[in-house]
C-alpha cells in the first residue's frame, strides 16, 4: 500500500498518541513549549523517540555486562535527557554534553524537577573539546549508551572518540538518520544531509558494529558494537 502524506501524518499522530509520552506527565507534556516561551529553538526529539530513547536505556545499563553510564550529546532543554535519565539501571549515570549555557541552565532546573539531579551531569562545552577529555578520564569501553542529537556535520567526528568508549554489546544512536529541516532522499547539496548520508552509509560498513535505523520521522540510526 502506497505511502501519501496523509498516511505519514496520521502515522505520525497515531505514534505520539499510542507510544508517546504519558498525558498524566505535567513537566514532559509542558517542557518544550514552555523551554520555546523562554526562547530556546523547538528541536527536541517527537515524545515517541523520547521513549524508545527510555527503553534503549533500560536495555543497554540493564545487562550483567553494564556500566550503568549513558552519554548524549546535545541536552537542549533536557527532554531527551530526561527520558534516558528514566531509563537508567540504579546506580547508573547520564553524562550530557551542551556548549549554550542557556540551554543547560534550563535543562538543569528541568532535571531537577524530575527528580534525576543525582543522575544526570551537564557538560557545558563544545562536544568536541569535551569528548577527548572524557575518553581520557572515562576510558575504553566505559559507556553502554551513547546518543547523538547535536552538529550533524560533526557526528562522524564524535564517533571517532566514541567508539573506542563503548563497551562491547554497547549501542551507539544517533538522531536525524533521515530528516531533519531536509530529507535523506532529498538530492545532495544541504552539508547537513550530506553529512548523515555519509555518516549513515559509514556506520552501516563498519564492521565493529551491527547497524539498523529506526524510521521515526527524523529516523534513529542504531548500531550496537560487536
Ligand atoms: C537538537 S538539540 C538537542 C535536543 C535534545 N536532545 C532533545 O531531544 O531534547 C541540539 C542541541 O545541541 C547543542 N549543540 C549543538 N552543537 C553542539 C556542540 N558542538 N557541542 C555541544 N552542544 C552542541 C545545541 O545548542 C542544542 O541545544
Amino acid at each position: 500500500m502506497e505511502m501519501t502524506p496523509q498516511r505519514w501524518n496520521a502515522t505520525n499522530a497515531y505514534l505520539a498518541e499510542v507510544f508517546g509520552d504519558d498525558p498524566q506527565d505535567r513537566q514532559l507534556q509542558t517542557l518544550m513549549s514552555r523551554a520555546v516561551a523562554s526562547g530556546l529553538p523547538d528541536i527536541a526529539v517527537s515524545p515517541e523517540a523520547g521513549r524508545l530513547l527510555t527503553l534503549l536505556a533500560r536495555i543497554a545499563t540493564g545487562e550483567p555486562r553494564s556500566t550503568g553510564r549513558v552519554l548524549e550529546v546535545g541536552t537542549l532543554a533536557g527532554y531527551s535527557g530526561i527520558h534516558l535519565a528514566r531509563g537508567l539501571s540504579a546506580g547508573g549515570s547520564l553524562i550530557t554534553i551542551e556548549f549554550e549555557g542557556k540551554h543547560a541552565a534550563f535543562a538543569h532546573a528541568e532535571f531537577a524537577a524530575a527528580g534525576v539531579t543525582d543522575r544526570v551531569e551537564i557538560v557545558v562545552e563544545p562536544a568536541l573539546q569535551a569528548l577527548p577529555r572524557l575518553a581520557r578520564t572515562l576510558g575504553p569501553a566505559s559507556l553502554d549508551l551513547v546518543f547523538l542529537d547535536a552538529t550533524k556535520r560533526e557526528y562522524a567526528a564524535y564517533f571517532e572518540f566514541i567508539a573506542p568508549m563503548l563497551r562491547p554489546g554497547g549501542l551507539f544512536t544517533a538522531d536525524n538518520a533521515i530528516a531533519s529541516r531536509w530529507w535523506i532522499c532529498d538530492p545532495p547539496g544541504d552539508p547537513d544531509r550530506d553529512a548523515m548520508d555519509r555518516f549513515n552509509r559509514n556506520l552501516a560498513n563498519d564492521n565493529r558494529f551491527d547497524a539498523g535505523c529506526i524510521p521515526t520521522r527524523n529516523g534513529i540510526v542504531i548500531g550496537r558494537k560487536q
